[in-house]
């Protein structure tokens, strides 16, 4: 992989902000298992929580391979913790609904967009992992149909409220506009467009969700 000696540190700092996306990814999964009355629904998460605890070693291997001598503290991170903070909040008030519009659709959704927007820039540059990153863009699709699925189900049967919901989104997004500002000056960095991919962001949030 050729990576200029300018483009590793904000290469590292994006690969850093994505293996901390999927730990919370992971530990959101495992505990919606326990939310959940469905086994097969169960199962799914289980199997989710799986995955996302190896996409994060897939990009701790590529921070590993890069190792950029001094990685200055990540302006990506504060909001990302505040992010899990408010997942872990729900969590604790067992609200399901909310966890899976604020990991599977909003964050997912991030993660989605700034996957498919690097992929050319990763091939390009012959960086590794290409095989295991075709996959892992494959799972994070389900992940993200899972729980559009599940909400959607719940809005046809009027087991959710859009309005309270919505109001909760407002909090995530926000938080998700902090990220995508600082990723998208860390993308020009590395010559990558970054207003391309900024406006994506909101395409993987349903309109009911968005209002
Ligand atoms: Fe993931
Ligand atoms: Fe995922």
């Amino acid at each position: 992989m050729i990576v200029l000696p300018d483009e590793r540190e904000p290469v590292a700092q994006l690969l850093g902000f994505l293996e901390y996306g999927e730990r919370l990814a992971q530990d959101c999964a495992a505990a919606q298992a326990a939310l959940v009355a469905d086994p097969g629904h169960r199962r799914f998460l289980l199997g989710q929580a799986r995955q996302e605890s190896m996409h994060a070693t897939v990009f701790r291997g590529v921070i590993a391979w890069l190792a950029p001598r001094r990685l200055s503290a990540t302006p990506l991170l504060p909001p990302l913790e505040r992010y899990r903070a408010l997942v872990e909040d729900a969590i604790t008030r067992r609200d399901l609904h909310e966890t899976l519009m604020a990991e599977q659709l909003i964050l997912e959704g991030l993660g989605e967009a700034i996957l498919n927007r690097i992929e050319a820039g990763l091939v390009k540059r012959g960086a590794p992992f290409g095989r295991l990153r075709r996959i892992l863009l494959h799972q994070e699709e389900a992940h993200h149909g899972f729980g559009r699925r599940l909400l959607d189900r719940a809005r046809a049967e009027g087991a959710l409220q859009p309005d309270r919901l919505r109001g909760r989104a407002e909090e995530y997004l926000g938080l998700t506009q902090d990220m995508v500002l600082t990723l998208a000056s860390l993308f020009s960095t590395i010559d990558e467009d970054a207003s391309a991919w900024a406006s994506d962001v909101r395409l993987y949030v349903p309109e009911w969700c968005v209002g």
